[in-house]
């Protein structure tokens, strides 16, 4: 059985006192729940959350870089996203892949470094509207899972977690309809088991992200396909938050 998530992506909002005020209130709303939850704060926060953590949700960070340590000014490695306690890692979100020109090859070395360093990872795919509206969504998603994701062994992507992003509904107020949505996850889930077998792709989680908000959590949750979100815009807002971690 895939694992139930919903994960927070701040990107890079919230100042540090705004930051702390949002940990407060969900340490407090968060209820004992089945679903696992992630926050991804800007990575400058995760060492002072992991501190204010009470255990009620993951810590993550945006983005890493696939060496271990070096000159590589700017950039943090795993390593040291895990001293800091961070557990899991975005890859390949598609604000990385536009602003910063990161492409499926480089992203694959992020997975193989995620994977060799024992670091969980989110793995965004999502096509663009220009994509969809000449019909060739299927087509883009699958050559980004193929060309990043789809060299891992069977027992590799048991650790996979995938979350499929449309850009047109992201930040955007357009939400991909149930039907869209589910669409695409039921296509992924169906690339996985033809890649490697029933059991794995069962077991992948394909979380949805792109305008999720408490009033169409619950519809979009409700796919068969669909494992959780990963939720942006809505993700700043404790009770929002919370209403859609409810939404299970
Ligand atoms: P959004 O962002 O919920 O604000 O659309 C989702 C994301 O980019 O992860």
């Amino acid at each position: 059985m895939a694992q139930k998530i919903v994960a927070g992506n701040w990107k890079m909002n919230l100042e540090k006192e705004e930051a702390f005020d949002l940990v407060n209130q969900l340490n407090e709303k968060i209820e004992e729940s089945t679903v696992r939850v992630i926050a991804f704060p800007p990575s400058i926060y995760v060492l002072p959350i992991s501190k204010m953590s009470q255990g009620k949700f993951d810590l993550g960070v945006q983005n890493f870089y696939a060496k271990s340590a070096g000159a590589y000014t700017g950039e943090i490695s795993i390593p040291q996203v895990k001293s800091v306690g961070g557990s899991i890692g975005l890859i390949g979100h598609s604000e990385r892949r536009e602003y910063f020109q990161e492409g499926n090859e480089f992203l694959k070395e992020k997975v193989d470094a995620a994977l060799e360093n024992s670091f969980e990872f989110i793995f965004c795919c999502g096509e663009p509207l220009e994509v969809r509206e000449v019909g060739e969504e299927l087509n883009f998603v699958k050559k980004q899972l193929e060309e990043s994701l789809f060299h891992l062994s069977a027992e590799q992507m048991w650790k996979a977690i995938i979350a499929y992003e449309p850009i047109w509904a992201i930040g955007t107020g357009r939400t991909a309809s149930a039907e869209q949505a589910e669409d695409m996850h039921a296509n992924i889930r169906s690339w996985v088991e033809e890649k490697y077998n029933e059991e794995t792709a069962k077991s992948v989680t394909i979380l949805y992200g792109g305008s999720c908000k408490p009033e169409n959590a619950k519809e979009l949750f409700a796919c068969p396909n669909i494992d959780g979100g990963l939720i942006g815009g809505a993700a700043l807002k404790a009770d929002d938050f919370c209403a859609i971690i409810n939404a299970f």
